[in-house]
């Protein structure tokens, strides 16, 4: 069954999932819509998409808003510029695709950060699907897996190392590395955010612990909840002093039920190497979820990378796909 999107940005995630599309798919290939190859012959050879060659049914000058509502996609797949601060302008692009009828899937934190209750009842009211796997690590299922397969449990604490950047930061300046040196080296890599700001001073692990809060744990918390603090005041010494005791500094985002209260955070913590997250270095991230009845569980894996996060898209359209024909048949 043909599935047509639309791509509402087409940055380095947009195209990870549109790489994806054309590499892998003879059963995801798209029979109608733009001709893929020419779309990144088109982007490499002059970095923007407006130099597309003029074809039979091809529209060109709608703003992202008049795209959405014209568009005759099924589904808008939403991977603009993440404006953290006030989730704009992807919540507006999230509401015109819902109340024109249409799906989203997204890996901007913004709009489930901060939007997450309204958009999500606004989707369930227009009976459309609203996907966001990739808003907390990237491909990795952080969010699906806990809901899905630790389905049955309580969980009464998610625990993990959800920024790259910094952990990358932190395992090579353990390795004798500056804090500028290694901040460097990541922005090199392409972990770190447009604005390092958000990587190191912990704002978009706080972004990420909301998203997991509300939608995992069922919980309603705002951003302004969760205490931070990021890793700009460690030094050497912090690392040889941890080190010499056993110990790891880690960013951390915690969120902890105890006794009907909830506590949410965000900050360095030395842990001890005996402690599962203390082995995950570099780019990689990592969850613990403590469950009620399995107890504790950690995954780790990617936290960033365009074809991860390009995956993380897939994942939620084929997610969708599953539900619609399990409902239908
Ligand atoms: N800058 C982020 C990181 C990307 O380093 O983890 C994924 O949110």
């Amino acid at each position: 069954m043909a599935h047509r999107i639309a791509f509402i940005g087409f940055g380095g995630v947009g195209q990870g999932l549109a790489d994806i599309i054309l590499d892998q798919g003879k059963e995801l290939k798209e029979k109608e819509g733009l001709d893929l190859q020419k779309v990144f012959e088109t982007i490499h050879s002059t970095g923007a998409l407006n130099e597309y060659p003029e074809s039979p049914g091809l529209i060109k000058g709608l703003d992202s808003l008049q795209t959405i509502k014209q568009t005759n996609a099924d589904t808008i797949v939403e991977v603009t510029f993440t404006d953290v601060r006030t989730g704009q302008p992807a919540i507006d692009h999230c509401k015109a695709a819902f109340q024109s009828g249409k799906n989203v899937v997204t890996t901007n934190k913004g709009p489930i950060a901060l939007a997450y209750r309204g958009l999500s009842k606004l989707a369930e009211e227009k009976g459309v699907f609203f996907g966001f796997e990739g808003t907390v690590m990237s491909g990795t299922p952080a969010l699906r897996m806990p809901l899905t397969a630790l389905a049955g449990n309580e969980i009464t604490e998610i625990r993990g190392i959800f920024n790259g950047t910094s952990n990358y930061m932190l395992t090579r300046m353990e390795e004798g590395s500056s804090f500028d040196g290694a901040l460097k080296e990541a922005q090199d890599n392409g972990f770190a955010e447009a604005d390092p700001t958000n990587d190191i001073e912990g704002y978009d692990v706080r972004y990420k612990v909301v998203i997991l809060a509300n939608y995992v744990m069922g919980l309603q918390i705002m951003v302004e909840d969760v205490s931070c603090k990021g890793i700009s005041h460690l030094t050497a010494q912090d690392m040889d002093a941890a080190k010499l005791n056993g110990e790891r500094w880690k960013l951390i985002g915690t969120i902890k039920k105890e006794n009907g209260n909830v506590k949410a955070c965000v900050g360095p913590e030395r842990i001890p190497l005996t402690d599962p997250l203390a082995s995950i270095t570099g780019a990689i991230n990592a969850v613990t979820y403590t469950c009620n009845l399995a107890g504790p569980i950690t995954l780790a894996g990617a936290g960033a990378g365009l074809k991860e996060t390009g995956f993380s898209l897939l994942i939620d359209l084929i997610h969708f796909h599953r539900a619609k024909k399990a409902v239908t048949t």
